[in-house]
Formats: structure tokens, sequence, C-alpha cells
């Protein structure tokens, strides 16, 4: 089956109204919910003490029902007695200001008593319900690191000179490391080193880089302390939690999802074409599972609540939206959140069950959406294909975010969309992938922007491209190692071999003419070709689009940025080089999923206002069709 359900928050109402929401789940054919993620303070109202009737009477319920629990640990949202009776434990930014509670993750990750008190709720709840026939896999926590990713406190700062003992072994390494030559920073002692705080002037980027891979790792052994202890109490169920692929960049999500049974991501309409930022987020959740069925845990079925402007979702978005997810892996279909809220931050939120009921046009596309994935259940495990694999790494967007740089304009996570919402438009499927995972299977390797890059990494896209694979890469990516130290001689210094060009300096600028009459964007260098045949150059003449052959393969080049029609026509011959195919998708998506039996489904997903063809199937406007073909292609 495809799962379908939402985030359902019981304790918000009174229990009259419980019968009615399991009703209503039916009628929708909800046949999963996850709930108890914000109920600590309901779960154990004073310290020590434990409430857990009225959960039961939920998973009773939802077990007579038919209905599978996700059942969270409420790790997410301390109660008051806990920042009340431990104020030592509360979360504080890099300017000394202490959180408090009367929201939510108000606890500091790195806190011993936070950790304790955590645990201690995540057994009492997974000795509760380990048997109960309602379990279906563990919600740990809620989006690790949504609102304290970085905790600048003294507690902190204790368990980052532990995570730096660890890492470098000696002071000497550290020094080394962080060049601490530079301004006067050299250590003395273990002691002395501090987290990033307010400092007079820029602070030391190696610093700050790993002061954000130590954020993460605290986190994600949270995450661990928390799975450990379900594993050993209820062995056999599931456990993950829920990221943000793709719309949250503080963890190291390809870090959490080793660590996920599996991934299960959320996601919610943000910026422009929201649809294309959709399916990269997706194909990122897929990717953080290897490609194997993912879980979206969380997306809205209408308006949210916390931009500036919360426009509500046109007729039948909710539905397009679901299938793009569904198409580009997920097996599970999931809201925030079943029912509205009355009262509260996310009041203003969408749910399922919108505030005006269910004579609604959110309540009948539920019911739609439930009906329609209950008929595509033979979906349930086949997978996406991707010839084409697009680079990124969270250290190198980390080290990026360094205010001194030769421009704050050049953002890598806006230049990977832009790359792959071209990509999208040209109706090519991408895989997302760590520069050091094995790309052998791909056609071609896109290096929108990668600024840092290991030594093992630089050699993974050397080797690919060796193998026969074809790479295309930005401006400023292979510019520095691990610790964010330059590679000398030439940019971009861990590809300059592979490339055939070595780069003299940067010249970041508005925009820039090409001889071919396109236009680069916000980048510019100056750059000579050794090896490499020149494509385009600027009008002044040096290069702004090279290729370098290379081993059985081949690697473009950008000296600069193109934009919208002239970054896709770039791409389009990138592509063709690499014999990927192209079409001009006009709006239509279209991705096709396959099972290892040769049964696929071409998912048709028309986002225009006029009725659209492709792959051999009309789509209406607005609409979305799921063809099934009995491949002959085994
Ligand atoms: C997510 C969160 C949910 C809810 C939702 C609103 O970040 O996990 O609890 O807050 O956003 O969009
Ligand atoms: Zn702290």
């Amino acid at each position: 089956m495809i799962v379908y359900g939402g985030d359902w928050n019981p304790e918000q109402w009174p229990e009259e109204v419980w019968s009615e929401d399991v009703a209503l789940m039916r009628e929708a054919g909800v046949n999963r919910v996850s709930l108890g993620i914000f109920s600590w303070s309901w779960l154990e109202p004073v310290e020590g003490a434990f409430e857990f009737g009225w959960l039961d009477r939920c998973m009773d319920l939802l077990a007579e029902n038919g209905i599978q629990a996700c059942l969270a640990t409420p790790t997410a949202a301390p109660p008051p007695w806990f920042a009340h009776t431990y104020p030592e434990a509360l979360p504080q930014d890099a300017d000394g200001r202490t959180f408090t509670h009367g929201s939510r993750q108000a606890f500091c990750p790195s806190s011993p008593i936070y950790r304790d008190r955590a645990l201690r709720i995540a057994e009492q709840v997974a000795r509760r319900y380990k048997d109960h026939p309602a379990l279906t896999i563990w919600h740990i926590h809620n989006e690790y690191g949504c609102h304290n990713a970085r905790c600048h406190c003294d507690t902190s700062a204790e368990a980052f000179r532990a995570w730096l003992c660890e890492r470098y072994q000696s002071l000497d390494a550290l020094n080394e490391a962080w060049g601490t030559a530079f301004w006067s920073q050299r250590y003395g002692d273990w002691a002395q080193i501090l987290p990033p705080r307010a400092t007079p002037a820029i602070g030391n980027p190696a610093q700050l880089l790993d002061f954000r891979r130590f954020s993460s790792d605290a986190l994600l052994d949270l995450y661990r302390a928390e799975r450990d202890l379900l594993a050993a109490i209820a062995p056999g169920v599931p456990a993950t939690t829920n990221l943000m692929a793709g719309m949250h960049w503080e963890m190291d999500y390809w870090r959490f999802a080793e660590e996920l049974d599996v991934v299960a991501s959320d996601h919610y309409l943000n910026g422009d074409e929201p649809h294309i930022q959709l399916a990269f987020s997706a194909d990122l959740a897929r990717s953080l599972n290897k490609g194997r069925p993912w879980i979206l845990m969380e997306h809205s079925t209408s308006a949210v609540n916390w931009q500036g402007h919360n426009p509500a979702k046109a007729p039948r978005e909710l539905l397009r939206n679901s299938v793009q997810h569904l198409a580009r892996g997920a097996d599970a279909i999931m809201f925030f959140q079943w029912r509205a809220s009355r009262e509260g931050a996310e009041k203003w939120h969408s749910g399922m069950l919108p505030h005006a009921g269910t004579d609604t046009k959110i309540w009948r596309e539920v019911v739609e959406l439930g009906a329609a994935l209950r008929d595509l259940a033979d979906v349930e495990g086949s997978t996406v294909g991707a010839d084409v694999a697009i680079l990124m790494d969270y250290a190198s967007i980390w080290a990026q975010d360094h205010p001194a740089q030769p421009t704050a304009h050049h953002k890598p996570i806006e230049i990977i969309r832009q790359w792959y919402g071209e990509l999208w438009r040209l109706g090519v499927t991408c895989d997302v992938r760590h520069p050091e995972d094995d790309l052998s299977g791909y056609r071609l390797v896109v290096v929108p922007a990668l600024y840092l890059v290991s030594d093992a990494g630089a050699a993974r896209l050397r080797r690919f491209v060796e193998g026969g694979g074809i790479a295309v890469a930005g401006p400023y990516s292979g510019i520095v190692d691990d610790n964010d130290r330059v590679r000398l001689g030439g940019y971009p210094g861990a590809w300059r071999d592979l490339l055939g060009v070595r780069v003299e300096e940067f010249f970041p600028r508005e925009s820039v003419e090409l001889t071919s009459g396109r236009k680069g964007w916000v980048w510019s260098e100056l750059a000579h070709a050794t090896t490499a045949e020149v494509l385009d150059t600027y009008v002044t003449g040096e290069p702004a689009w090279t290729r370098n052959a290379w081993g059985a393969g081949a690697a473009h080049y950008l000296t600069t940025l193109p934009r919208g029609a002239d970054l896709r026509a770039v791409l389009a011959e990138v592509c063709a080089d690499a014999s990927v195919p192209t079409a001009d998708a006009e709006g239509l998506e279209l991705v096709r999923r396959s099972h290892p039996d040769g049964r696929s489904y071409l998912f048709a997903i028309n986002h225009g206002d006029t009725e659209a063809t492709g792959g051999g199937v009309t789509v209406p406007a607005g609409e979305f069709r799921v063809a099934r073909l009995e491949s002959a292609s085994q």
C-alpha cells in the first residue's frame, strides 16, 4: 500500500473529537498517523510522574480502526518544568542570548540533563507501547536542528572541545588545521577554545566550519541515543526522524541518513516556482535514502503560517504536490497536520481537516487523494532511476557561509537550485549525491557549486570522468580542502588537471557578456585553458565555457554563471555530450518509477494552464495522470 495520513495531535482536542477524527480518517483512506510528537508535557506533566491513559486510548482507537501509528518520542518540546528546573540546559546563541520555553526545541543539544530526561521519556513511551498492535514505526524527535541547530553555551563549549580533541588528537594538529598563525590565534591549551561567539572582527573560518560539523554531530548523537534505546526495548520496529531535505541546511543529512532505517522528510512550498523546488527536495530525500522509497512525513494541504504572506494552495495543487512526491519515490504521503488547530502558534496552518470542516475544497481533495493512492497501491516499492547526479555537500555550503568571500552573491544553494531547475525544464531526472559517493552508475555528474571538496571527493569525480563519464562544474568549485584551506597553484586546485583549466583570479561582477550572445552572472574569472577546448568566451576573450577530454570521458567547466534559458542551453549541450535525453518539459513533469520485474509507471503532472502531452500521455491543465507501462525492456 501507499501510506497516507498526517500528524494527529489529539491532545489539542477534547476526547469526543477523537472518534470523529478516526471516522473521518477512514473516510479519507488514511492508514497511518504520526502522534505524540509534541506531547511531553501531557505524558510527563510533573517531572518523573507519567500519564499515559489518554495516549493508550488513542493508540487503541487507531488499532481498532486499522490505522498504523508512527509513534513519536516527544523530545522536541521539553515541558515548562524542564526549563524551570534546569535553566542551565537552555540553548544560547552566539551573542550569549538564552532562549527559554514557551515555544519548542528549547534545549541545548549537548546538555547531559536534557539527554537524560529525553531518554527517560523515550524509554517510558517505548516500554508502554512496544507490543501495541498500532505501533508501526518510531518517529524520533522532530526536525532535528530546526530551531536549535547551534548552541554556544558553556556546556556546548565543553562538548565542542571534546569533539575537537577526538578529531585532531593534538593541539598542534588543530592549530595547523585552523590556520591559527593568522591573527595570532594559536591555542596553547584546549580550555582556550570557544564556540564561535561574538568577536570584534571576522572569525576564523575553520573554527566556524568545525563548529557547524560539531553541532550537526551533537544532534545526530541524540538521535542515535534514542534510536538505540528504542531498538533495545522494541527490536524490529523501524525508526526514523523527519529531515527537511532541500529546505534546511544546518544538519549534515548525509550523515543523518546513514542512521535512519528509512529516510523521512518534510517539505513546504516556498519561493519562486515552488513545484520545481519541491521536485529537488523529493529527489534529495530519495537520494538520501540511497534510491529506495522514502517517507514524505509532512507537507501541507494548503497554506502554511510561517511566511510573511501565506497563500492558500490553488485548487488541485494539493494533489499535484502529493503526486510529485510519489513520482519521485515516496511510498508514504503524509501531511502536517490531520486537524487544523483551533489555537496555538500554528492555528493558521492548513490541515487535512480544515477549520471549515468537510464541505471544503481541502477535504474533497484529501478524500480524492486517498482514493487515488489506494488505486496506486502497486506502485509501492518501485524506484526512480536517474542518469544524472548533482553533487552537494553540507560542509561545502557551511564553509561558504563565512562572511569574507570574493562576493556574497555566489550563493551555493541558489545556484544548485537554478541548475536543478533548468535540468527539470529539460525533463531530466536527477539524483543528488555526496561528492565521496561512488558515481559510476551515472552518465553525467553536475557540480553547480562545490567550493569545498575533500581529496577523496576530488578523486571520485576524476575517476568517474576517466571511466567515460561526462562532468560539468560551475565556478568556485574545488577551491578548498576539508579545513577550508586554499588548494594552491591556480584554481580550482582540486580539478585543474581534470578541467584542463587554470584560473589566476576571480572577478565577481554583476554580469558579463559572452561571445555566444549569452550572459554570465555574479562571477567571472581570469582563466586559461591549459588542455581544454574553449567553447565560449567573454567578449573580452577569456574562456567562459570549456571542455576537457579526460580518460574515456570529458569535463566541462563554466567560469561564470549563466541563468535561465542561457544555462538551459549549456546544460542541454552537456546532456547531449553525455547521451542523456532531454525534452522541452513545458511544465509537464514526467517521471518514471519501475519495479525490478519491468512493471513501471509514468507519472505525468501538468503544472501549466493548458492541456499538455508528453510520453504518450495527455494531461488536462493542472491535472496528473499515471500510466502503467508493462515494459517489454526488462
Ligand atoms: C514543520 C514541523 C511541524 C509544523 C510544520 C508547519 O517544520 O515539523 O511540527 O510546525 O513545520 O509547517
Ligand atoms: Zn549549549
